[in-house]
């Protein structure tokens, strides 16, 4: 699969070439996406350095961080909650392509066509009907109306998402997200009712008018939703975070919440949520869908990751450099109870660059005379602090 990916992303980029060296936008060039054949047109706006990244997938690498905190994340979802006589667990996609369609990235979530998350000045487009995902949402239609079975409408995304952007400590072209989805049955609804019943009910407003008979519904799905997420945080960063939501607005969910945590002393918007509006519900499951209503959230990944490795740039994670992965190799193996993060060791700036010396000792000295502190005055006499380290190796 993953070869798979990297010779699609050779002829990606021989195409690209072509592209640009032609200079003229001439249509019908064709390539290969996760085996999709594509026809780049006149919207094609995607840069080499962006197309290069398309398949690392830094997300699975178990000892990259961000394969860390998804490790974390999917191991929280993948444990089974209890509603009473059945239980349930969230199914986690993170191998989708980040090539979508339009439809999928913006029309099935209500983005009124006016909105400027639309603009190619923000989105990368592939021809006019497919970008690269702009957010993991883009698959909840999709995923909830295939193999719904398999996942009875609760599962996470997790992927790389684009967006043109600033370039600065906290803002990169290309991120990851996660999504996650959760659906009610009915059946489930009144198991949850059970489960909460001793909570006082949260006040809850914008509710959609098709839920507006059963107000009561909304409540216990905002409270699960809510539960759900606190619970991760505190599984993420331990028992001293403190909440705060905050109503918010996202066009395929209503009533919306973004999260703010605060955690010693310092405030992180961290979250957006909501109960997703009936009529995407309708475009998965039909107009007389009689899955009545699901709550979803997304974040990203790397903001948690910078928080919780002290990571102060964002464009470590693509670092090809071995000393900033080797730094968190321990965490990769930590089991999930006794998880510390590590904290991350800044670098030098400059690139490894290892040199042996060797010499001889001159005259009658002996190798017991040989005075180390003399070595390693005159390595830093000569080279000044650019020298990270030095070690006798052998005398
Ligand atoms: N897709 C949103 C973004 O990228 C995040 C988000 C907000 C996802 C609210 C959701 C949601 O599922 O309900 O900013």
């Amino acid at each position: 699969m993953f070869k798979a990916r990297f010779s699609a992303l050779s002829i990606l980029d021989s195409c690209f070439y072509r592209f640009s060296t032609a200079c003229s936008k001439s249509l019908n060039q064709y390539f290969l996406a996760d085996g999709t054949v594509l026809v780049m047109d006149n919207a094609f706006n995607v840069p080499r350095s962006i197309l290069s990244k398309i398949g690392k997938q830094l997300h699975t690498r178990n000892d990259h961080p961000l394969g860390i905190i998804r490790n974390r994340i999917e191991a929280y979802f993948a444990k089974s909650r209890f509603l009473d006589q059945g239980s349930y667990f969230f199914k986690c996609y993170d191998n989708l392509s980040p090539i979508v369609s339009i439809v999928d990235n913006f029309d099935n979530l209500c983005f009124p066509s006016n909105h400027p998350g639309r603009s190619p000045t923000d989105t990368y487009y592939i021809n006019s009907n497919h970008v690269l995902r702009t957010h993991t949402t883009a698959h909840d239609v999709s995923l909830m109306s295939s193999q719904s079975f398999i996942h009875n409408g609760k599962f996470i995304t997790i992927g790389d998402v684009y967006r043109r952007d600033e370039i600065d400590s906290v803002h990169y072209p290309v991120f990851h997200q996660v999504e996650g989805v959760c659906l009610f049955s009915r059946p489930e609804l009144s198991f949850l009712d059970k489960k909460y019943e001793k909570i006082s009910s949260i006040k809850v407003s914008n509710i959609q008018p098709e839920h507006i008979n059963n107000q009561r519904n909304v409540e216990l799905v905002v409270t699960d939703m809510k539960r759900e997420i606190e619970g991760l945080m505190k599984n993420l960063f331990g028992h001293d975070i403190l909440f705060e939501w905050i109503p918010g607005e996202f066009p395929f969910t209503s009533p919306s919440y973004e999260l703010e945590i605060i955690l010693n002393g310092k405030r992180l918007e961290v979250c957006g949520c909501g109960v997703l509006k009936n009529s995407i519900l309708e475009k998965a499951y039909g107009k007389y869908h009689d899955s009545s209503i699901a709550w979803a959230f997304g974040f990203g990944l790397e903001r948690l990751a910078m928080v919780l490795f002290d990571i102060p740039d964002i464009r470590y994670f693509w670092s090809e450099d071995s000393r900033f992965i080797s730094q968190f190799s321990e965490n990769a193996n930590n089991n999930f109870d006794d998880f510390k993060p590590i904290k991350f060791v800044p670098l030098s700036k400059y690139p490894p660059n290892i040199r042996d010396l060797s010499f001889w000792l001159s005259g009658n000295a002996k190798a017991l005379d040989f005075d180390h502190n003399t070595v390693y005055e005159i390595i830093r006499e000569e080279a000044s602090d650019l020298v990270e380290s030095a070690a006798i190796v052998s005398i």
